[in-house]
């Protein structure tokens, strides 16, 4: 709330201590917590005789405290509950504190630091979780080595995991028993972790390239053992690609996965012991859809990936986010794609990219990748951290090529190893590496906002030569009015009259490394010299840059470029923004009460795409989705009607669900009836393309038989959500679609993640009933208002993704959603600020919509007593 916590990067300086080893034992109480902490310490050389140890804290109460094993007199510290003093420590050598705490598992909420839901005791210590335990340096470049003994009641808690090797294990009296840990890679604390209760286990092995045998480990809920295989089997992928790719080895004898049913993020990488939302674990065909084993498979990978880049190497201070973040992300995202077909996963990216990370560098809580300040650090696992921050190391990858990227993160790994480090380090070895000047790239780190490129081209035939002029321009974003130009690498390609590509001779006006231009001023004119006919230019392929492009093409070159552009990426943008145009132009035809007529090319190209036999099945899908009504919104950008937008594309789309419908029909016939299931991308292909077929065709006969059918003969959860979801969206009031919800309600009773989907699919029908909808959902015995999972799944699906529900003309449902935030807000601030984020743009909205907006937010605000993760973002949400 005040200004004054407010943490600035330019204050870091390091501790005036260092801890060289942390015992800690825990008597484990559902209630009542001890938590033993013995730290050997020392004071760093060149810091003052005389200052202080202060350590964090946070809720915390102190039980003990000596030195060197005898208390310590009270007027020797102060204790508080977010944080002790102690004053006059030896001036060298070492000494060993010993601070005792009690905490209570069972009452934190918050699901930060050691808690206890369903009977297992877990932890999440990243970012600040740590000091909810015990009294420590809870900052990344605080490193020390760990044992960790846990003491609990042997019946209700067999397992008792925390990081690195177990060394001891036994019984003791009173049906407790113990069990000694020791991790000896020094770690900061925010990658602590602490597992115990009753769970099932799957193992398996792996041998290292150096011929070592790690055992692989995932526990999971009882009962759900079989549902664990994918995510070992992903793992095992993870770690021998992460060998051949990068060159990095597992260390530990052990790596250990648990998935926990109450979690606020995705995963975490604590060292050797993994935690997991179970949710990016559990999957069989029955009820897990493609798009979760995609997840899962990627997530295991990333945390996986962490052990490395995160946890042997990490950050000096938060700000450095994405130095784990950023480059963790881009390594996930190669793994994927050499997993599955490139282009399509690259398409994904670029589609969450575009709904999620712009938006938040062109609204109000714009940040760059290496913020210079925060007040909640909570706050800053963002899509531009994470996402932003891959973008911006794959584009140092197309700088320099695979294999100077390869030698240059070679070089971070040898020389980091076991340092917390900060962005300029990580450049800096490029640059050792390769020679290459990264100064002006780096401001990629420094600068928010997504650049704007114009492009403008003229051919001239007489001279064969085609001039490309390139401007970029990057809005204002808070706290950075002016902005310099960055280093822009940009892919672009030629496509002549006959859909060939077309090889300049040279190319003049700036530099060029085979299709990539390196755009570096704000404004550069590049020459293609021997360019005989006026070919299509095709900007940005493969997503080269993470900007938006501003192209006036004609719709000549566009359907060219969709026709015949070899990168799939572009290709598919090129579909995609013809689709998008069309999109905003009948949403303002509804708004001027003129007809929308759908141009017949675009049909055509869409339906002919979709038949391409040449092309992967999962290609043809992207190609045939249309742009969401957020996405439409997005490119409108302002005076947002989000019921015109939802007309508009109605329309649109049954036009192109009656023009289609053979094909259309074709298609589900055609792919249905797979038996065999397999979480393949090639399978996952041909359902996605089926079940957006399916879709198109519901429409086009206008009535739910279909859709009922193909959820009666599903054999698997993508075929039958997807059934569900076309028949609760296009046919809510049908007998039909109320048979389906209550038979799915039923067979799923006992499956919590299953029944997310459910409440997810409910919670998007379009049109003003949803918040009644919502509401009485939220009164069904599965939905649980202390699990972030169903708070997603239901209040955050709503909020996010249902435009004319949640933005009703009568701001009920901004009223309903600020109600649910204040009220959650007090049990677990983590999850209500970044719920809140969904209402980020609201500006961009009508002005009576925006108004009403405007008052829930400004009533929120108004609350003096909101956890300081909200209050920091309604506060720059209102700035
Ligand atoms: N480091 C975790 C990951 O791999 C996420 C931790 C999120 N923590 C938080 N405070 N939001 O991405
Ligand atoms: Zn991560």
């Amino acid at each position: 709330m005040s200004a004054d916590k407010t943490v600035y990067l330019k204050d870091y300086r390091p501790t005036d201590f260092i801890i060289e080893t942390v015992d800690l034992i825990f008597e484990l109480g559902a209630e009542m917590t001890t938590v033993g902490s013995e730290i050997r310490l020392s004071r760093r050389p060149g810091s003052p005789a005389d200052a202080p140890l202060t350590l964090d804290g946070d809720s915390l109460e102190l039980a003990g405290l000596a030195l060197d094993g005898k208390p310590l007199a009270p007027e020797r510290y102060e204790a508080a509950a977010d944080g002790l003093t102690v004053h006059g420590l030896p001036e060298s050598g070492s000494f060993t504190l010993t601070v005792k705490t009690r905490i209570n598992p069972s009452a934190n909420t918050q699901l930060l630091g050691l808690y206890r839901t369903s009977g297992l005791f877990s932890t999440q210590c990243e970012a600040e979780g740590f000091r909810r335990i015990t009294y420590f340096y809870d900052r990344p470049d605080v490193l020390a080595v760990y044992t960790v003994t846990i003491i609990a009641d042997k019946e209700s808690c067999p397992l008792l995991l925390s990081n690195g090797n177990l060394i001891e294990e036994r019984n003791l009296e009173d049906g407790r028993h113990m069990a000694k840990w020791h991790d000896p890679f020094p770690k900061p604390s925010y990658l602590f972790a602490l597992v115990a209760g009753d769970l099932a286990m799957i193992e398996d092995q792996f041998t290292t390239m150096s011929g070592r045998a790690v055992t692989l480990r995932i526990y999971v809920e009882h009962g759900k053992a079989d549902r664990a295989d994918y995510a070992m089997d992903s793992l095992k992928r993870a770690m021998r690609w992460d060998e051949e790719r990068f060159g990095r080895e597992y260390d530990l004898d052990i790596f250990m996965i648990v998935a926990v049913s109450d979690f606020n993020m995705g995963a975490m990488e604590n060292k050797g012991l993994n935690i997991f939302n179970d949710r990016l674990i559990l999957a069989d065909p029955e009820t897990a859809t493609d798009d979760d084993y995609l997840r899962i498979e990627a997530v295991v990978a990333h945390e996986y990936f962490h052990n490395w880049t995160g946890n042997r190497i990490t950050c000096r201070d938060w700000f450095q986010l994405s130095l784990k973040e950023g480059l963790t992300v881009y390594r996930e995202h190669e793994f994927t794609a050499d997993q599955r077909t490139r282009p399509v996963v690259r398409v994904d990216e670029v589609k969450f990219l575009r709904a999620n990370q712009f938006p938040e560098d062109g609204g109000p809580l714009a940040h760059p990748v290496r913020p210079t300040q925060y007040l909640e650090i909570d706050n800053f696992y963002t899509t531009t951290v994470y996402e932003k921050g891959s973008e911006v190391s794959r584009m140092i990858a197309t700088l320099l090529g695979t294999d100077n990227f390869r030698r240059g993160l070679d070089l971070f790994f040898e020389r980091h190893d076991g340092g917390a480090v900060t962005i300029e380090d990580y450049l800096k070895c490029f640059e050792d590496a390769t020679g290459r000047d990264l100064s002006h790239f780096a401001l990629w780190y420094h600068q928010a906002g997504t650049p704007v490129i114009s492009v403008q081209s003229a051919y001239d035939e007489a001279a064969s030569t085609l001039s490309l002029t390139l401007q970029q321009k990057t809005p204002p974003t808070p706290g950075q009015k002016e902005k310099k130009p960055l280093h822009i690498p940009l892919r672009v390609g030629l496509i002549g009259p006959n859909g060939d590509g077309m090889e300049p001779s040279a190319v003049s006006g700036g530099e060029r490394t085979e299709d990539v231009l390196h755009l570096t001023e704000a404004e550069q004119t590049f020459v293609f010299k021997g360019i005989g006919a006026r070919p299509a230019i095709s900007v940005n392929r493969d997503f080269s840059a993470p900007v938006k492009v501003n192209f006036e093409q004609s719709r000549d070159d566009r359907m060219a470029i969709a026709r015949f552009e070899t990168d799939l990426v572009a290709r598919w943008d090129a579909i995609n923004g013809l689709a998008l145009q069309a999109l905003v132009e009948a949403t303002a035809a509804v708004r001027a009460g003129t007809p929308i007529s759908v141009d017949p090319a675009l049909a055509e190209a869409l339906i002919e795409t979709a038949g391409d036999e040449t092309l992967e099945p999962a290609f043809r899908a992207l190609a045939l989705t249309l742009p969401s009504e957020l996405d439409i919104g997005r490119e409108l950008g302002r005076d947002i009607d989000p019921d015109a937008i939802h007309a508009a594309r109605r329309t649109v789309f049954g036009s192109l669900a009656r023009e289609g419908a053979e094909r259309f029909r074709q298609l589900v016939d055609a792919l249905s009836g797979d038996t065999e299931f397999s979480p393949n991308a090639d399978s996952a292909g041909r359902r996605a393309l089926r079940n957006t077929a399916l879709a198109y065709l519901a429409s086009a006969t206008d009535e739910p038989g279909a859709a009922r059918a193909a959820y009666d003969a599903a054999t698997n959860m993508t075929d039958m959500i997807a059934a569900l979801r076309i028949l609760a969206h296009q046919f809510p009031d049908a007998e039909e679609t109320a048979a389906v919800l209550d038979d799915f309600r039923h067979r799923f009773a006992g499956e919590p993640l299953v029944l997310d989907k459910w409440f997810g699919a409910q919670a998007t029908i379009p049109g003003e009933e949803a918040l009644e909808r919502v509401k009485r959902l939220m009164q069904d015995e599965a939905f649980d208002a202390l699990n972030p999972n169903r708070v997603r799944a239901l209040v955050g699906a709503f909020a996010s993704s249902n435009p004319t529900g949640f933005n009703r003309p009568d701001g009920a449902g901004y009223r309903f959603f600020a109600d649910f935030i204040l009220d959650a807000d007090k049990r677990n601030p983590t999850l209500t600020a970044r719920l809140m984020t969904v209402m980020r743009s609201f500006e961009a909205l009508e002005v009576g919509r925006q108004a009403k907006a405007r008052t829930e937010l400004e009533r929120i605000a108004g609350h003096e007593t909101l956890s300081r993760n909200l209050r920091d973002i309604i506060d720059r949400m209102l700035k």
